[in-house]
């Protein structure tokens, strides 16, 4: 008799304990989808930050030694006047070549865990290599460049005084890298909010917010102070049909999709995205979670530049995304809502202009 009350008691306490873990992590599954204000931004140990690095970093931004037919330089498709965007739909490229993916802002990119569409690269100091080296990009070569730079005494001497050695493509790249992390939304009014400042959005905004943390479900996936959850999701976004018989587009998307191994490449007719790099089941066409800051200003939208407006984001939104997707449902927002949650995107996370003139080459 006393065994088995001892088991009953045993049994209940053991109950107890499994709904306080689920209620505990359901809390904090919570707690972690709420918006946040910008903190100061992650700075690698190995890469810390300083003044001249910045301005060095600025200058071969915008240098055009880095393409390499000395055309292009980062800021061609990332430019400071359109939110470090080009505003295309599929970003600029390589002369006689074509991009295939529309190039994101550079605003706040210090806070991405993962770097491009697909997730590819994971530092900064790791991304920059790639447009410098791809054949549709920059389509230099990195012991050229290398040189290039060298033999620019005001840069040469600058390499030795920051970095205590000569120039090379690994402190290119992480001088560039401290620039990028100074792109920061400046006083976006949802930070003045978030801080305790509720007039810092106007009454529509903040029905827009409503929508976007409640009906709309938004915070699912845009959530913490990126208004991102650094994670990838197909929402099967339809290509664009504009390319879909671009032959320059075409040969893009053949040599990524066969430099990545994937078997039928002659044949293949969508961006798979994630799917590329991982060769996961669950990444089929799955596109990394951007963030939604400055939103506003970096039209067209998606990885393909497919929705011109944020109007036409929202209703892709409503709808309940793209055909075959198995994560969002439709939501039936009135037009009012959908008024409501466009004005919080654009009054809201809109930063002050940072007023970022081209640096002067030596
Ligand atoms: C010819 C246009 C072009 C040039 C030049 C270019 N980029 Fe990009 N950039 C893009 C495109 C397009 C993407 C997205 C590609 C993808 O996701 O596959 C991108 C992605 C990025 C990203 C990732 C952003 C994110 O949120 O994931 C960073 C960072 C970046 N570029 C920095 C640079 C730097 C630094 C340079 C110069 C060394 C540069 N880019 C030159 C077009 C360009
Ligand atoms: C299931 C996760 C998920 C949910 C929920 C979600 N998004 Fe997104 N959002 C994404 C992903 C992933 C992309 C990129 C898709 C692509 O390019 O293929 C994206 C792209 C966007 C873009 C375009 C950004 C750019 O730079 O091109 C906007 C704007 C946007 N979402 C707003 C919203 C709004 C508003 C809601 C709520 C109505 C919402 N999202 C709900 C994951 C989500």
């Amino acid at each position: 008799m006393l065994r088995k009350n001892k088991i009953t008691a045993f049994l209940i306490i053991l109950l107890l304990i499994v709904i306080l873990i689920s209620i505990e992590s359901f809390a904090s599954e919570k707690k972690t989808k709420q918006l946040e204000p910008l903190p100061p931004p992650p700075v690698p140990k190995d890469n810390p930050i300083s003044k001249e690095k910045i301005d060095l970093g600025k200058k071969l931004f915008f240098d055009r030694r880095l393409s390499g037919d000395g055309t292009t330089s980062c800021a061609n498709c990332h430019d400071p006047e359109k939110a470090f965007t080009d505003a295309s739909e599929i970003s600029l490229s390589y002369p006689t070549t074509r991009n295939f993916r529309n190039a994101p802002t550079l605003m706040n990119v210090a806070y991405a865990k993962y770097l491009f569409w697909d997730g590819r690269a994971k530092t900064l100091e790791e991304q920059a290599e790639f447009p410098v080296m791809s054949p549709f990009e920059m389509n230099q070569n990195i012991d050229f460049v290398e040189e290039e730079i060298r033999i620019v005494p005001e840069y040469r001497e600058a390499f030795k005084r920051i970095f205590g050695q000569d120039v090379n493509i690994k402190l290119i790249a992480k001088a560039i890298a401290a620039f990028e992390r100074t792109l920061i939304s400046n006083n976006a009014p949802i930070d003045g909010y978030l801080k305790g400042d509720k007039n810092s959005l106007s009454s529509e905004a903040k029905k827009g917010l409503e929508i976007f943390i409640g009906k709309g479900k938004c915070i699912e996936c845009h959530y913490g102070a990126y208004l991102s959850d650094q994670k990838f999701h197909a929402l099967m976004v339809p290509e664009n049909p504009k390319y879909a018989n671009e032959e320059k587009f075409i040969v893009t998307r053949r040599y990524i999709a066969k430099i990545n191994k994937y078997p039928d490449y002659m044949n293949i007719k969508e961006d798979l995205g994630r799917y590329f790099n991982t060769k996961q089941k669950r990444d089929y066409r799955a596109f990394k979670t951007p963030t939604l800051r400055e939103i506003a200003k970096t039209s067209p939208y998606m990885h393909n530049g497919i929705f011109k407006s944020l109007d036409e984001v929202i209703d892709f939104f409503n709808k309940g995304g793209g055909y075959g997707n198995k994560l969002l449902k439709p939501m039936n927002l009135t037009d009012e809502e959908k008024k409501a949650l466009k004005t919080f995107l654009v009054e809201a996370l809109s930063g002050a202009d940072l007023n970022i003139k081209p640096a002067e080459v030596p």
